[in-house]
Parts: structure tokens; sequence; C-alpha cells
């Protein structure tokens, strides 16, 4: 009789370590909460964590909890948080987080909340490593020019892992090794429970330390294994503010490269900052001085920058947006933009729209090649295609108490330095005098004008500025008339 050969998918727990201070961050919001290119520390060890592909998604939580916990609901809802109300160490932490899953079996997949520029296939080949060696633990580990601060990886006669040693724990010789631990590990997760119960508070903290799980687990004779991450940066920590510019330095000059390697021109990449969760299509073109934030989108062959700002903006092809702040803004394809331009939230342009220098737009949308070319005010608004604005028009959408909204008809064309007050109707066609105050409605194909009829007071240079440069000009003037 043969056995059925049952083939399961290995079970794997992940637990991420975000309980601690981050008291070198010297800061009120917990250091896995600080963001980096478009999410939080713990954002990208949760998002390079999910090549382990596990069942469980545990985070432990302690400093601020509530408000890791409320982050977490956002960016993971299928992630647990465990409560560690007293931080005693990484042994303590994982210690907690496994009580609190007690199904949790297979392989244990433990990292750090504060390596953020570790990637996902680097998790991956870990866990293949560790699964394939069969082996109790194995431990992500980089050779660093500057191990300060970090535990050090001690190997024994065979080149194997001995220990991990803490450097204020360790002696002058193992100071001076610089193989570290990332704060990545994978771990079997029965031997893992066995000798987290085991753990001592024996050093310089008086915690319980993780690191010791492999000194304790290679003195029982079990392999511990050791898996070199190929790009050292991404083992970087986080412990200070100036640690955390130098990751957001390295994470920009990442990203960019991918991108220009996808066909995207980044005309200065040591001043152009595109996080992570933005998508730019071949051909698009970035300026110096640029910032591409949250759920940015940039077409094919658009035009972003020098000097602008874009945040949950989408681009679409061949539109140019230069020296612009915009926030929640659509630019249509081949629409203009700026410069000098301020786009607030629901702004809409349509195909080849123009919003020009000094203009700022809200809840506004415009039709296909309607212009705002000039020094105006959108808001509440909707101008219909090929409409033009001019100059200094203000859209005088809040009376003190409410937002109203104004429509411009298709092919409409409204003066200089107007006010339409808002709920205020453009008809198609119409026009509307420079310099007038517009309340209510102009109907479709007339002209709309509401200003004090222009009158002369004669000589009133020669009498209130005599002899003054104004009044010789004036003079000069008159004489040659006659
Ligand atoms: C740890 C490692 C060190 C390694 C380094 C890599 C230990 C003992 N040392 O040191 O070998 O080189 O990471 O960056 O593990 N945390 C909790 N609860 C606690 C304590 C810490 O959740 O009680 C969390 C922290 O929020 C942090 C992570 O665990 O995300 C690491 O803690 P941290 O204090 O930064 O450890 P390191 O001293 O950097
Ligand atoms: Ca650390």
């Amino acid at each position: 009789m043969e056995l059925l050969a049952v083939s399961q998918a290995p079970r794997r727990t992940v637990v991420v370590l975000a309980a601690g201070e981050g008291k070198r961050m010297k800061s009120a919001t917990p250091k896995v909460l600080h963001p980096l290119l478009g999410r939080t520390l713990v954002g990208h060890v949760l998002a390079a964590a999910a090549a382990a592909e596990a069942g469980t998604t545990l985070v432990v939580v302690g400093h601020r909890a509530e408000q890791v916990t409320a982050h977490l609901v956002e960016i993971e809802p299928t992630a647990v948080p465990v409560l560690q109300a007293e931080q005693h160490g990484t042994g303590h932490a994982v210690r907690i987080a496994l009580e609190a899953a007690s199904e949790a079996a297979g392989t244990v997949v433990v990292l750090n909340g504060d390596v953020p520029l570790l990637r996902p296939a680097t998790v991956g080949a870990l866990v293949a490593a560790h699964e394939q060696g069969g082996v109790a633990a194995t431990v992500l580990v980089a050779e660093v020019a500057d191990p300060t601060g970090l535990g050090r990886i001690v190997r024994g006669a065979d080149g194997g892992l001995d220990r991990i040693v803490e450097e204020r724990d360790a002696t002058a010789g193992q100071r001076a090794l610089r193989e570290v631990n990332a704060g990545v590990y994978a771990f079997d997760g029965a031997l893992l429970r066995e000798a987290l119960s085991k753990l001592s508070t024996d050093n310089d903290q008086g915690e319980e330390y993780l690191t010791d799980v492999f000194g304790l687990l290679a003195s029982l004779g079990h392999a511990v294994g050791v898996h070199v991450a190929a790009d050292p940066d991404e083992t970087l920590g986080c412990n200070d503010r100036a640690e955390l510019a130098s990751l957001r330095a390295l994470l920009r000059d990442r990203v960019n490269t991918a991108w220009m390697r996808a066909g995207v021109s980044i005309l200065d990449p040591s001043t152009t900052w595109i996080d992570v969760t933005v998508t730019l299509e071949p051909d698009a073109e970035i300026d110096q001085n640029t910032q591409l934030i949250g759920a940015t989108a940039v077409g094919a062959g658009a035009i972003v920058g020098p000097d602008t700002t874009l945040v949950d903006t989408t681009v679409d092809a061949g539109a140019v947006v230069l020296r612009t702040h915009a926030i929640g803004a659509q630019i249509g394809p081949e629409a203009t933009v700026g410069p000098f331009s301020y786009l607030r939230p629901g702004t809409k342009l349509s195909r080849k729209a123009k919003v020009g220098g000094f203009v700022e737009t809200k809840n506004a949308e415009l039709g296909e090649g309607a212009k705002v070319p000039h020094l105006s005010y959108v808001g509440d608004a909707e101008i219909g295609p090929r409409s033009n604005i001019g100059a200094g028009t203000i859209f005088a959408n809040y009376d003190g108490l409410r937002k109203s909204r104004t429509t411009v008809g298709e092919a409409a064309f409204v003066g200089s330095d107007t006010v339409l007050v808002a709920p205020a109707e453009i008809g198609p066609g119409a026009y509307v005098a420079a310099g007038s105050v517009i309340t209510g409605s102009v109907p479709a194909g007339a002209l709309g004008v509401s200003r004090a009829p222009q009158r002369h007071v004669e000589g009133w240079t020669a009498r209130k500025r005599p002899g003054s440069a104004s009044d010789e000009a004036a003079k000069r003037a008159q004489a040659g008339e006659q």
C-alpha cells in the first residue's frame, strides 16, 4: 500500500518588532511611524515581509501602542497587533508575540521594525535558505564599513555561527568584527519557543535579547545558519534622524535608478524625490527639485518640474507642469500648468486645459481647452470647454457662511479683474466686461457688465500737484496738442 504524498505549503508566521520608543529619534512620534518616501518605517518592513507569504503577521506594539495600531489598521488591516506593555528586549517581544499566537508553527520570520531598506526578494531568499537548509535558525547578516551600535556575528572555528554579541557586551576583539546582525531572522517555530523560555537578562541592558537564541541553539547542538545580504544597505537600521536622512537618500537613489531603467528621464536624480507609491510611464520627464508624493501618477511624455511638488496628483500623457504645487488634482492629457500654480483637491483639467502663473484652483473643473492663464482664484467652479478666464478673475465662492458654485458655459469669455460672486452662472458664449462684479447669471451670448461709468476731472494734476513731474508731463503733452 502506498502512502498518499500530501504536499502542503509550509506554514509561516511573521513577527515585526515595533514596540520600542526609539529614544534617539527624540520625537513624540514613535520611531516606526516616521515616514520615508511614501511609507512609514514599519510600512516598508511589512511590505518586505510580504515576501515570506505568512499566514499570520503579528506586530509587537508598546510605546504609543494606540497610534501604531491605528496606523496598522490603515496600511495592513490583516496584521495582528500584540501588546508588549513594558519593553524588556527583543527576545521578550517575540516571546509575548508567540504566546498570543499559540497556534503559530512552522517557520517564524522575525523582523525589526526599523530596517526600511530591506527588499522583499531578500526576505524571500532568507526564508528559502532557512527552510532548504533545515536549520533551527537563520540570521540575515551584512559586512559593513562601520558596525557601531550593531550586534556582531561571532563565527566558530568551522566558520559557522557561534553566537551574536551586542556591542555593549562585546570584547574589544569582537567589536573589531564588521559582520553584523541585520535584525531579520527565520526560526523553526518550536525550537524558537523553547529557546525563548530559557533567555536570561544577564547583559549590560538587563533585557531578554532575541539574539541570544542563536548561541543557545548552537550550544544545544542545533544547526544555525547565516544568510549574507547581497546589498549591505538593505540591512541599515534607523536610530536617529541623521540615519533617517541617509536612508532617505539611499532609497531615493534606488527608486530613481529603477525608474530611469524603466524609461523615465530624471534630469537631476539627486534633487528628485519619488515616493515608492508613485507610478510613472516611459518617456515621462522629471526635472530637478521635484517631489512626487503618495498616489501620484505621471503619464507618458509628460514633463513635470523643475521645482514642483505633486501630492496624490495624476498627470496624463503629454501634460506640462512647471513650478507647481498640486494636491489631489487630475491634470488631463496635454494640459499645461504653471509656472507658480497652486492646484488644490478636486481640481480636474481636461485635455489641453491651461492653468497659468499665480493661479489657485480648488474643486474646479476645466473643460477641454479652457484657460485660466494669469493671477486668478478658481474655487468651486466648472468652466466649459474653450472658455477663457481673464487675468485677475476671482471666483468668490465663500460668503462667510457657506461655499457656493459657479458655472461658466462653453466658449465664454470673462474679462480681466472680474469677480464672479457665487452662486453665479455665465452662459455659453457669454462675455463679461473687464472689471465687473457679477452676481447671479449672464445669459448665453450676452455681455455682462457692471462697473461705474468713467468720468474725467479736467485739470486735476495742475491744481493738486502743481510743479510736479506729472504736472510738467501733462503740460508738455497739452502744449504739443495745440
Ligand atoms: C538589535 C539587535 C542587534 C542588531 C540590530 C539591527 C538585539 C538584542 N539586538 O539591536 O544585534 O544588530 O537590532 O538593527 O535584538 N523592540 C521591541 N520591544 C523591545 C525592544 C525592542 O519591540 O522590548 C523593537 C524596536 O522597536 C525595534 C526592534 O525591536 O524595532 C529592535 O530594537 P532596538 O532597540 O532598535 O535594537 P538594537 O539595539 O538596534
Ligand atoms: Ca535598532
